[in-house]
């Protein structure tokens, strides 16, 4: 497995294979949208401490988590993440060639948008399609 495919895996975005007219593109379904942490992080920032499997009352994150590390957490389940409020959108293009988003995305293309950097911050070409499903072709 190559490390694009890796990553999609990794991330569980199922592309459901379905007839589309010539010219558009492939997409892969929007994430949906995370349910919000109803407790305190205060002490609690080792999330998968509690929510890696081994706690037995503890709900598990989800297969879909596989390879999401601590520092992912609340940028979708924080009350105040911007995927509650906003629509991440799709990768409008394939990754061929393209794994290097912040290459991009960064700020420093001016005719490419940028990934605004206040509700960015931290996130590394990795984790772009977890929010950003890219099309398939
Ligand atoms: C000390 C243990 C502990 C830690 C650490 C912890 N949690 Fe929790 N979490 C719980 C418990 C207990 C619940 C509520 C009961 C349940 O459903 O398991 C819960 C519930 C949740 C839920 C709701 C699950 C659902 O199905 O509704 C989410 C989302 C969540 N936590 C995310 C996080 C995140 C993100 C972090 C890290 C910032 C974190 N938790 C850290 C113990 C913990
Ligand atoms: C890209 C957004 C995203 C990130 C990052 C993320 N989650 Fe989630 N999480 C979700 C969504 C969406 C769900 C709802 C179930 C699903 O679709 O997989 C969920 C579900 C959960 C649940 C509830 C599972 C259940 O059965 O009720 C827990 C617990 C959880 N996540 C913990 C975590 C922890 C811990 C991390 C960091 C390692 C994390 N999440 C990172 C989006 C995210
Ligand atoms: C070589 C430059 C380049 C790279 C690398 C790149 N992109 Fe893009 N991206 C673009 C351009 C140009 C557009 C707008 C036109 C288009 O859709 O091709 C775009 C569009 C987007 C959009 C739609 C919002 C917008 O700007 O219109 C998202 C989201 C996006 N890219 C995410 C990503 C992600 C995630 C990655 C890494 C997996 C990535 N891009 C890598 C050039 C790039
Ligand atoms: C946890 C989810 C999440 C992750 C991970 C994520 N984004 Fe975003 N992104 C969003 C949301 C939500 C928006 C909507 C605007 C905002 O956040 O202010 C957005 C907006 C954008 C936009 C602006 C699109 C427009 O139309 O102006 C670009 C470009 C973008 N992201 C690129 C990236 C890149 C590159 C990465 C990886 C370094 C990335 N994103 C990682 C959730 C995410």
């Amino acid at each position: 497995m190559n490390s694009i495919s890796r990553l999609l895996v990794g991330v569980g975005f199922g592309v459901t294979a379905m007839a589309l007219p010539s010219g558009v593109q492939a997409q892969a379904a929007a994430p949906a949208k995370p349910m919000v942490m109803q407790h305190t992080a205060q002490g609690r920032a080792q999330c998968l401490m509690c929510h890696g499997g081994k706690m037995p009352n503890i709900v598990a994150a989800p297969t879909s988590h596989e390879g999401r590390g601590v520092e992912t957490c609340m940028w979708c389940h924080a009350k105040d993440a911007s995927i509650q409020t906003k629509d991440p959108g799709p990768t409008t293009h394939t990754l061929q060639g393209r794994d290097q988003c912040l290459m991009c995305h960064g700020g420093t293309m001016p005719n490419i948008k940028a990934a605004p950097a206040e509700s960015h911050k931290g996130m590394e070409n990795k984790n772009c399609t977890m929010c950003h499903p890219a099309a398939t072709k």
